[in-house]
């Protein structure tokens, strides 16, 4: 399979980066700098090589440098920003701090031809971020691209296929950089575009047909996008050898636990344990208001089951984890403090002692992975939702949890999606929480006393920063109406106008 890496020295748009060149149709990888070899790189035949950006200067001690074998390995290179002024750097070339005149933002650049500007026009808007800058190119390197604060935007050694620009094509500011990185893909690397989602789950079902042979499998399945889609596919690869775990807490949005039921059991025939373990997760949870503790037991109360379920099923072999491309490549910046926990159920392999994970989707971006679950046949409501906490409604029910508040919220929150849903309308993710407020109201000519309900819906690509989303005063309007009529202890509605930050999503 035809791969291009992507080098990472720090900048912030490795995996952007990547997601650009897969969506032209080539596998795109992604290793720090440190993490993989010159011999490595050479061994995996690499149609090409991207360098990232990065925060530091080239010529500071501790910043990031690449063995200069990489330049005469007869692959094709791109630098973006910090990448650019390390292939000059490394071949010899002159790099200065641009002081005070450092761009930010949109810029014009003005491109001279060659391959890589195939197509562009010689005068356009690209993206920069940067305080050095390439004073001198090296030897048998050419100036392609200037601004007029940036005397070399873009070089390129055309004999060795060496490319660099001090902007960055990956992000939509550029643009024409789409037009740019299909030109380095295409015409520089000789890519045939030819990665698909139907080769991914062709490939995957003959290798762990293969692989998992004669093994007793178990998935915990979350009802999630990405447990869902990696269980559909083992369960194409290896068939009943695959038993899922489906745990309902009791905290679940409304008819949750029965779709999951519905799609996993009826539709696909696939072997589901749904535990149904309500009272257990409620009763440790009573009396608890402190946000981290809930995540703590409700973790804990994950392990509690599988133990159980374990004794019940007897020995499995592997266990399936639905981790995704973002968090392996998470998981390998920094030192192991800053790793997070990919088990989507905390702690499970150390009380199941499997003999071996499997991680079928480790490969996939999210659009890809949905990509995928809808080419195996799983309904779309489940493989397009909007995500969902693994404490579900315990983090959305402020202060101590009863059964009694949670059937509550639960009534509430359908009723907002499907006002919001009905208008058209799919923010990034929407839903309610019940405030630990009580306020006075009227119902006829009774007083009533009753729960104050927080409408909240988020636009975001990545959940790391959002933005309240602005949904019509209509649908806030309904929603309020309906609540207000069909939930009988809520008495007022309101609706979150906070982005992150500083506020969180979730309101624990
Ligand atoms: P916050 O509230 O941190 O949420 O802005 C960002 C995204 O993460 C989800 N989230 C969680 N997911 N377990 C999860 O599986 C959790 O404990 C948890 N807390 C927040 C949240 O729904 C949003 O999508």
């Amino acid at each position: 399979m035809e791969k291009i890496l992507v080098l990472d020295f720090g900048g912030q748009y490795d995996l952007l980066i990547a997601r650009r060149v897969r969506e032209q149709g080539v596998f795109a990888e992604i290793y720090p700098y440190n993490k993989i070899s010159l011999a490595e790189i050479k061994e995996r035949g690499y149609k090409g090589v991207i360098f990232t950006g990065g925060p530091n200067s080239v010529y500071d001690e501790t910043s990031p440098h690449y063995d200069k074998g990489i330049l005469d390995a007869g692959i094709p290179v791109l630098g973006i920003c910090y990448g650019h002024q390390l292939i000059a750097y490394m071949a010899g070339g002159q790099i200065c701090s641009a002081g005070n005149i450092s761009e930010y933002g949109k810029t014009v650049v003005y491109t001279g031809g060659g391959k890589l500007f195939d197509k562009v026009p010689s005068q356009s808007v690209c993206w920069m971020s940067h305080t050095d800058y390439v004073k001198a190119v090296p030897d048998g390197f050419d100036v392609t691209a200037h601004t007029d604060n940036c005397p070399c935007a873009a070089m390129v050694d055309v004999s060795r296929r060496i490319y660099g620009v001090q902007f960055h094509p990956e992000v939509t500011h550029t643009e024409y950089g789409k037009t740019m990185l299909h030109n380095f893909l295409f015409s520089i690397c000789g890519c045939a575009g030819d990665w698909r989602t139907d080769d991914f789950i062709e490939r995957s079902i003959v290798k762990y047909r293969s692989e998992l042979q004669g093994k007793r499998v178990l998935c915990a399945l979350s009802g999630g996008v990405d447990s869902s889609v990696a269980a559909v596919l083992m369960h194409r690869a290896i068939g009943d050898a695959l038993t899922c775990v489906f745990v309902d807490h009791g905290l679940l949005r409304k008819n949750e636990g029965d779709d999951v039921e519905r799609v996993f059991r009826d539709k696909f025939n696939m072997k589901l344990i749904r535990v149904n373990a309500e009272d257990r997760f409620l009763s440790a949870l009573s009396g608890v208001k402190e946000p981290e503790k809930k995540r703590k037991i409700i973790g804990e109360q994950f392990i509690r089951v599988f133990e159980e379920q374990s004794r019940v099923l007897g020995k499995m072999d592997v266990l399936v984890q639905g981790t995704i491309y973002p968090d392996v490549v998470e998981s390998g910046k920094g030192d192991a403090s800053t790793i997070k926990s990919h088990h989507n159920v905390g702690g499970l392999p150390s009380v199941m002692d499997f003999e071996g994970i499997v991680e079928p989707l480790r490969e996939l971006f999210k659009d890809e992975v949905r990509a995928v679950g809808l080419k195996l046949g799983i309904p779309e409501a489940l493989v397009m939702r909007q995500p969902f906490p693994g404490p579900g409604l315990a983090v959305r029910i402020i202060g101590d949890i009863t059964k009694e508040k949670a059937d509550t919220l639960r009534e509430a929150d359908a009723i907002f999606r499907e006002e919001l849903e009905k208008a058209g309308d799919r923010p990034s993710q929407y839903f309610a929480v019940l405030t630990d407020t009580q306020s006075v109201g009227v119902m006829g000519d009774a007083r009533t006393y009753g729960y104050t309900v927080a409408l909240r819906a988020v636009t975001t690509d990545d959940f790391m920063t959002a933005d309240w989303t602005r949904i019509p005063y209509e649908v806030i309007d309904s929603a309020s109406r309906r609540i207000t009529n069909e939930v009988r202890t809520i008495n007022r509605v309101v609706y979150d106008v906070t982005s992150k930050p500083p506020a969180t999503v979730e309101w624990e």
